[in-house]
């Protein structure tokens, strides 16, 4: 959500900030800008209502200076302007500042500012930040010094990048709730608010903690908190590799991220299934057989397609390890007050690691004294530094929007929990080795589905200009309903629907029609006879049936079918859901939609 770049070193910073800010760009689409500046150079700002590639157009070629910051945007406050587009300046354009969260006290620093004589030229939160720097800045003040002094009457969160035109040689920075990395050069030193900025020019970076400044010089940085006490950090290296940050050939991210499916879920594997005991080993739950064996609940929290894929967690949970569990959004959850218990184990979902919503249900889990479990994604990311532990999913950086590889590598990380779960307690050693076998046979059993991409395309062509879609399933097939639903909703636009088919009957049957096509799971488990009846009763109201199933339904059950390969029972839904992100894809495709960033939507939603 949005996008932060920044630059200081000998080279010209420009073409560094726009090109990260293309690779940013899946996180914030709506407007662009960037700000340079240097030694007696003043400061150079373009931004743009539109996209980055508008923002390049029209970046004139002696737009230069060795010190720059820049931003792409996902609007909150105001609507996408050239105005609201950051940078943000002070009246007299000495001070620039980017930002990514939402200054809780705006109108009221707006207020106070206005009558102090700031003039505003935006709509945004933003822009207070930019006012509140100039103004406690004065003769001799370092600008960290007039940066911490803002921060400091400012609610709410933030990742900041601020320059000033007469302190060139440094960008100041900061981060509370919003991501800031820094890049670490040779003598050049980057930062940005997504390390898929920074991978071309440098591997080693330093994650800036929540409540913590810093000062980055060409030559180096300084860390400190909000009170200037001094911090140490030590930089990482990143392992994602160059490649995941570009379409490598295919014609949108999303696509290639479906296709890497298969070495995403090896990667979630690796390492961590035991044959001989017919288990997993997950080494960084951080807690041992008997911990684990008090746990008498399992509370999956998460958002979106997250908490779609914790409630085939909580399916694979409570099927394996025969423990209560249940999936909940996140962003309902922290709001209810939660009974939080000592037997039960929390598990936050996240594939960036930064969702909000996600992020402050763990801190009220753990601030009640409760244990929290992530899965996620991202390493580093600030729900999986706040967690107790957990699992990662190694599934490579997702870029695409619409969560695909990270999904799949999440259920699977839930199958291990499960199985490792299961055999604590009462799963047979000749369950577990079922399962064992099973999660080995997915690789290539996605490989096998991800081939039918021309077949599927061909439904999705046929079915894409419906007024909306059912998509039903019963159990475990349900939230592989929800899952593929959401899919075609956010990328294709076509308004979709998930019921559970048992429930199709009490109501929205009414709606079923030529128009309003059904997608109908129907693996062959012992719910098949259900499913079938269930067919029976859309196509006796004309409804057009596309049924993804193990067997072939009889024609009249189903308008066509699309067969997938048997797994176990239990992980058939993994398998079940991979056509389904396909039909999304090729549904967006055909209706001709901007596939890797859909309307309204961004990577990463670090707002409330
Ligand atoms: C849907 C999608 C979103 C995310 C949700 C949580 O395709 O991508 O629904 O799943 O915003 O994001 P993370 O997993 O980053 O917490």
């Amino acid at each position: 959500m949005c996008g932060i770049v920044a630059y200081i070193g000998p080279k010209d910073a420009t073409p560094f900030l726009l090109e990260g800010l293309q690779r940013l760009e899946y996180r914030g689409y709506d407007s662009a800008g960037v700000a340079v500046t240097g030694k007696g150079a003043g400061l150079k700002v373009r931004k743009t209502k539109g996209r980055v590639a508008d923002l390049a157009a029209a970046v004139p070629a002696r737009f230069k200076g060795s010190t720059g910051i820049g931003h792409t945007r996902w609007a909150t406050h105001g609507e996408p302007s050239d105005a609201n587009a950051h940078p943000h300046l002070d009246n007299a354009g000495r001070f620039a500042v980017v930002h990514n969260g939402i200054i809780e006290n705006a109108d009221q620093l707006r207020v106070r500012l206005t009558a102090e004589g700031a003039v505003f030229s935006s709509e945004t939160d933003t822009e207070v930040l930019v006012h509140l720097i100039a103004a406690h800045s004065g003769e001799g003040v370092e600008l960290e010094e007039a940066v911490r002094a803002a921060l400091k009457l400012v609610v709410g969160t933030y990742g900041i990048a601020v320059v000033d035109a007469e302190q060139p040689d440094r960008i100041v920075v900061a981060r509370n709730g919003s991501p800031i990395v820094l890049g670490l050069g040779e003598k050049e030193m980057f930062a940005a608010s997504d390390v898929a900025a920074l991978v071309r020019y440098t591997r080693q970076v330093v994650h800036l903690e929540d409540g913590e400044l810093a000062v980055v010089r060409a030559d180096g940085f300084r860390t400190f908190t909000e009170d200037a006490r001094p911090t140490t950090r030590q930089p990482s290296t990143v392992d994602w590799e160059i490649d995941s940050y570009d379409t490598a050939g295919h014609a949108h991210f999303l696509i290639k991220e479906i296709h890497e499916q298969p070495s995403a879920v090896e990667r979630t594997l690796s390492g961590r299934l035991d044959e001989r005991f017919a288990t997993a080993h997950l080494g960084g739950l951080n807690m041992d057989a008997r911990e684990l064996r008090d746990i008498r609940r399992v509370k999956i929290i998460g958002c979106g397609s997250a908490y779609y894929a914790g409630q085939m967690g909580a399916q694979l949970i409570e099927e394996l390890a025969r423990i209560p569990a249940d999936s909940e959004p996140a962003s309902e959850f922290r709001y209810r007050n939660p009974v939080i218990e000592a037997d039960t184990l929390y598990v936050a979902v996240s594939q960036s690691g930064e969702t909000y919503d996600t992020l402050a249900a763990v801190q009220e889990v753990k601030r009640k004294g409760g244990r929290v479990l992530g899965v996620v994604n991202t390493v580093g990311s600030a729900i999986a530094r706040a967690c107790d532990g957990g699992i990662y999913l190694h599934a490579g950086p997702e870029i695409s929007v619409a969560s695909t590889k990270a999904f799949t590598s999440t259920v699977v990380a839930f199958a291990l929990l499960a199985l490792h779960f299961g055999r604590i307690n009462d799963l047979s050693p000749a369950d577990g080795r079922r399962i064992v076998e099973g999660l080995k046979a997915l690789p290539g059993q996605i490989r096998e589905i991800v081939e039918k991409d021309k077949e599927i395309a061909e439904l999705a062509a046929e079915y894409a200009d419906c007024e909306g879609m059912m998509f039903i399933g019963r159990v475990r097939g349900y939230p592989v309903a929800r899952e593929g639903a959401q899919k075609l909703k956010e990328i294709s636009y076509v308004h979709a629907e998930a019921y559970p088919a048992s429930e199709l009957k009490h109501g929205p049957l009414a709606l079923i029609s030529p128009e309003l096509p059904t997608v109908a799971l129907v693996p062959d488990d012992e719910l098949l006879d259900k499913n079938l009846t269930t067919l029976g009763e859309i196509r006796a109201r004309a409804g057009r049936v596309l049924a993804i199933a193990h067997t072939a339904p009889d024609p009249k059950l189903a308008t066509h079918t699309l067969l997938v390969p048997r797994n176990e029972p239990e992980l058939d839904p993994l398998l079940l859901n991979i056509p389904l992100q396909l039909f999304a894809y090729h549904a967006a495709v055909a209706l001709q939609r901007d596939v890797d960033k859909p309307r309204n939507l961004a990577k990463s939603v670090t707002v409330e």
